[in-house]
């Protein structure tokens, strides 16, 4: 490591850490097209201005840095600085830090690129505003069109469009441009989600694969009534039939060995004296193979409507954001865990989504290195590496960089 970057790297850490926090809860509040993100989206091309980097802003927002050495098509590495509501400090921000910090590491050895290397901010990892994960890959990549896209809504009833151009970015017809012709590989630097590196006692890791996973939002209509004089046995309560569904998720993803939550649940009129006429939950479903995933969300979904015949209720379930699984080029996976000095890195599979996952199922060769987390917790305010684990993930990540853009 060199002298200075360690110093770079707390540096700025210490500029992201109050952008978005909730002094109640420690936690980050940082939306896409918001203003937390966009002064982390401000603060990222000042670092890349600093560096003298070259910055393309596509018609979506996500946002590239290049260090324009060499020829040919460029290596890509970074992440995105949104988060989940009430999140943690590193899903994200640390993989562009660790980028940022990564190509300062092979300036101060005095590496050249043979080719062009680019840092990436995607907009919109988490879909917590607009319901689709990896939105900004997505619509870089082309894996999801605009003309869809474009007619999202936030849950405040804001179309993407608008949110966009609320923001400056009004381009009515952006173009997708991030294909095997333009980069020639993808490398995203992440916190782990889980403990496996922990049981493993490695401070780094690389990813093999990435479950299936989907967002389903189950709408559940009943009768809207007194709470007090309506007889328990006169009730059309969308509300149980909603807990009994959560009660048969959980135990179908036990039973099957596989993940299943409910998160998020809105009730209309959302009174305490009354039986509610609606209920709408998200079900966030994630599975070792797309054929488990397909089946468990099948089994919840005839269990739910089952127990709506018994409640007289009905149930209707659309799928909002589906990712198949990927299983990340092996034989890239395997040449960055074994092809630098001191012992192999882990090869782990997560259950967690991430951009990476978006490139490699559109053909760019792809890949991720996860730095320790002492707890495995995420999408939480207690979300945690310890620097000296983050700093270990920055050399892996200049060394891996500087074979792939030799
Ligand atoms: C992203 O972090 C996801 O897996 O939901
Ligand atoms: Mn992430
Ligand atoms: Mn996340």
């Amino acid at each position: 490591m060199g002298a200075s970057v360690p110093d770079h790297f707390e540096q700025m850490w210490a500029d992201l850490a109050p952008v978005g926090r909730s002094a109640a809860s420690g936690g980050y509040f940082r939306q896409p097209f918001a203003s937390a993100e966009r002064e982390l989206m401000a603060w990222f091309v000042e670092q890349a201005e600093a560096r003298g980097l070259r910055l393309q802003v596509d018609g979506f927002g996500n946002t590239v840095a290049w260090w324009n050495v060499g020829s040919g098509a460029g290596v890509l590495t970074g992440s995105h600085l949104d988060s989940v509501l009430d999140g943690g400090a590193y899903d994200g921000p640390l993989g562009v830090v660790s980028a940022l910090a990564a190509v300062d590491l092979l300036r101060e050895r005095g590496f050249r690129p043979e080719r062009p290397i680019g840092v990436s901010v995607f907009v919109e990892e988490e879909g917590s505003r607009f319901g689709l994960a990896c939105l900004g890959s997505r619509l870089a990549t082309g894996a999801t069109p605009w003309s869809k896209a474009r007619e999202l809504r936030d849950r405040d009833g804001v179309q993407l469009a608008e949110a966009m151009a609320d923001v400056g970015l009004d381009d009515e017809d952006p173009q997708p441009w991030l294909g095997s012709d333009a980069i020639r590989c993808f490398l995203e630097l992440h916190v782990e989600q889980g403990r496996d590196l922990v049981d493993r006692g490695a401070a780094v890791g690389v990813a093999s694969r990435i479950w299936p996973h989907g967002r389903y939002r189950f709408d559940i209509s009943g009768e809207p009534n007194h709470a007090g004089t309506t007889r328990m046995e006169d009730r059309r309560d969308p509300m149980l039939t909603y807990a009994m569904t959560a009660l048969a998720a959980n135990k179908q993803a036990r039973v099957a060995g596989q993940r299943a939550t409910f998160g998020r649940v809105e009730t209309t009129p959302n009174s305490t004296n009354s039986v509610p006429s609606a209920v709408t939950a998200w079900l966030d479903a994630r599975c070792d193979s797309d054929r488990a995933l397909t089946t468990l969300v099948d089994t919840i979904w005839r269990q739910a409507d089952e127990r709506s015949q018994r409640d007289g209720t009905r149930v209707t379930v659309t799928p909002e954001s589906v990712s198949r699984g990927v299983d990340f080029d092996p034989d890239l996976a395997r040449r960055i865990a074994t092809d630098h000095e001191g012992g192999d890195w882990p090869v782990i599979a997560t259950q967690a989504g991430h951009d990476a996952g978006v490139l490699s199922a559109q053909g760019i060769p792809s890949a991720m290195l996860f730095v320790r987390n002492p707890t495995g917790v995420s999408h939480s305010p207690a979300e945690h590496a310890e620097t000296p684990d983050c700093l270990a993930g920055v050399d892996a990540l200049a060394e891996t960089l500087r074979r792939l853009a030799s």
